[in-house]
């Protein structure tokens, strides 16, 4: 499906959630309806954290501590994807930001790239116990980055990645101990960071203890795209496009 956003501007969607909120399994299902880029900064440190640099081993330690990974990092890697060609008509950005400082930044980065976008911001909610379980079965791809587990999604051949065949591992970060270090961060954090997006009126929670289809369902009536043939229509019957300008944002 080829939408619009009524404008004709950069569509950026934010996923916001907790640690096995279902991010990853959504943003996947998103980017290929909306045909625009998935960004997980947790995956691109991830790659990061797998090279023999210095700084690669640095990454690697936030992330298997739990902690949140410096921000000058994650703004280079950001800003390093999100300048690329396949990112002009829009990309949906998982796990970034995470804190309101990152938000402002965000903020920041789209400026700099285009002075006009449609920023939507979805938050994930699921209960403590269902994440904890999912994460405790869940395992990846390690070069893509698509997640399984018995209760999401599962592979068709057993421990190999329906996408590219790889073996699937488990990820080093979802040792319970780590898993509880992450959840804590997400709720010192999150509060601050849905006031940000709450105060600009583009955030929206939707219930992610449901099945991956029904939560898929769920984004897209959030989203409230409209086909792109029906871009004249939109036009005019759009109440609330989401469209911020630089003097908005400030
Ligand atoms: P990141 O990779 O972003 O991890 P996270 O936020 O902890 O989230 P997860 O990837 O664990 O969960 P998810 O919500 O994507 O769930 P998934 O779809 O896999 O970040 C990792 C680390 O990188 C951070 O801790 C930090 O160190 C660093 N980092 C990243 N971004 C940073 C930033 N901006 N600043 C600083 N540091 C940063 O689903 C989970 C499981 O559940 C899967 O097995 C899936 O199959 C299953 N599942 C999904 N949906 C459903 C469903 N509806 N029903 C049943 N099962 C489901
Ligand atoms: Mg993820």
């Amino acid at each position: 499906m080829k939408v619009s956003n009524h404008k004709g501007t950069a569509l950026v969607i934010v996923l916001i959630g907790p640690p096995g909120a279902g991010k990853g399994t959504q943003c996947e299902q998103l980017a290929a309806t909306l045909q625009i880029p998935h960004i997980s900064t947790g995956h691109l440190l991830r790659e990061y954290a797998g090279g023999s640099s210095a700084i690669g081993e640095q990454v690697k330690a936030f992330i298997n501590a739990g902690n949140l990974v410096p921000d000058s990092l994650v703004r280079d890697v950001l800003e390093e994807r999100t300048i690329r060609p396949d990112c002009a008509r829009g990309f949906i950005l998982d796990g970034f930001p995470r804190t309101r400082a990152q938000a402002k930044m965000l903020q920041a980065t789209l400026l700099w790239l285009r002075n006009a976008f449609d920023l939507r911001v979805l938050r994930l909610i699921v209960p403590t116990p269902v994440l904890l379980a999912r994460l405790s079965s869940r395992l990846i791809c390690p070069a893509c980055g698509t997640a399984y587990n018995a209760s999401g999604r599962t592979p068709l051949r057993n421990g190999i990645c329906d996408v590219d065949g790889r073996a699937l591992t488990a990820r080093a970060d979802d040792l319970p101990s780590t898993v509880r270090e992450r959840l804590r961060i997400y709720d010192q954090e999150v509060a601050a960071l849905a006031s940000f997006y709450q105060e600009r009126g583009v955030l929206t929670d939707i219930d992610g203890n449901q099945t991956v289809a029904e939560v898929a369902a769920d984004f897209l009536r959030a989203l409230n795209l409209q086909p792109i043939l029906d871009l004249e229509k939109s036009a005019t019957q759009a109440t609330h496009s989401g469209l911020r300008t630089e003097d908005e944002l400030r």
